[in-house]
């Protein structure tokens, strides 16, 4: 399976790194919180975050009475960071992609991924590895892409707009057909899976996954007020979609 490891090419680790640092970064304001909510008690759980990335929601999961938290990424550079950054007695880190995790020898009472699913050829694949990482009592939560924002190529501007600048609707392009998307955005050569609503939950039932929740983010009015430049396209379609599950029977 094809695995792209975009953050350790040093100009996108550092955008990203520079973008997370900014205080009104779309994952501090839009996904976390909503991620946050669905998470369930955290006390004593055996945690697995899948692409931790730079460690903070690891960090926080054990903030938050974690017992154990091991967070896996691809990159180098962001296991790296983490390690510097957002080490705690009970989190450990490990490079590993999220391809790989059938190499895990433990089970786990929680799950969690945030912002990593958009990069899985096999998305059906990836959903029955996590299912076989998981306690019986386990739960998944996890965010991505929402299909409607991933339903662009580059190819035209993501909003139609007024005569002078502002948004009235965002662009859906091709949301019908599903697989590899290359763009030049946020940098050069990003590339991801578009995947429809549909097809996000017909793999996490084929794998054997029982949905309780999915949620879609929208930024609170404040937000869009304050900066209409950066979270004014918010309202015409979704960012983010997140789920939560339980093991099902298969
Ligand atoms: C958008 S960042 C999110 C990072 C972190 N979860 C957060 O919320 O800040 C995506 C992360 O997924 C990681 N990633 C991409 N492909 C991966 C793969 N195949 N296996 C594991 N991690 C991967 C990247 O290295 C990066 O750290």
């Amino acid at each position: 399976m094809a695995k792209q490891n975009i953050y350790d090419r040093e100009d996108f680790f550092t955008w990203f790194r520079n973008n997370r640092d900014n205080e009104l970064n779309f994952n501090d304001c839009v996904e976390t919180p909503v991620l946050m909510e669905m998470l369930p008690d955290l006390r004593g759980k055996k945690v697995l975050d899948i692409g931790c990335g730079m460690g903070q929601h690891a960090k926080q999961y054990s903030l938050m009475g974690a017992g154990s938290v091991l967070g896996i990424d691809i990159s180098e550079n962001m296991i790296r960071y983490a390690q510097e950054h957002n080490a705690a007695e009970n989190v450990s880190y490990r490079r590993l992609a999220m391809e790989d995790i059938g190499t895990l020898t433990e089970r786990y009472d929680l799950i969690t991924s945030s912002l990593v699913f958009d990069y899985a050829e096999d998305f059906e694949s990836l959903m029955r590895s996590i299912r076989g990482l998981m306690d019986e009592d386990a739960e998944l939560v996890f965010s991505m892409s929402h299909p409607m924002a991933t339903a662009w190529d580059g190819v035209y501007d993501r909003y139609t707009r007024t005569e002078t600048g502002e948004r009235l609707y965002a662009n859906i392009h091709n949301y019908g057909i599903e697989g590899l998307r290359k763009v030049d955005w946020p940098r050069e050569g990003y590339e991801y899976y578009h995947r429809t609503v549909s097809s996000l939950i017909n793999s996490m039932v084929g794998a054997g996954l029982e949905i309780e929740e999915c949620r879609e983010s929208i930024v609170p009015e404040e937000l869009r007020t304050m900066r209409p430049d950066l979270f004014g396209g918010t309202v015409h379609k979704p960012d983010f979609i997140f789920f939560r599950c339980r093991k099902g029977q298969i």
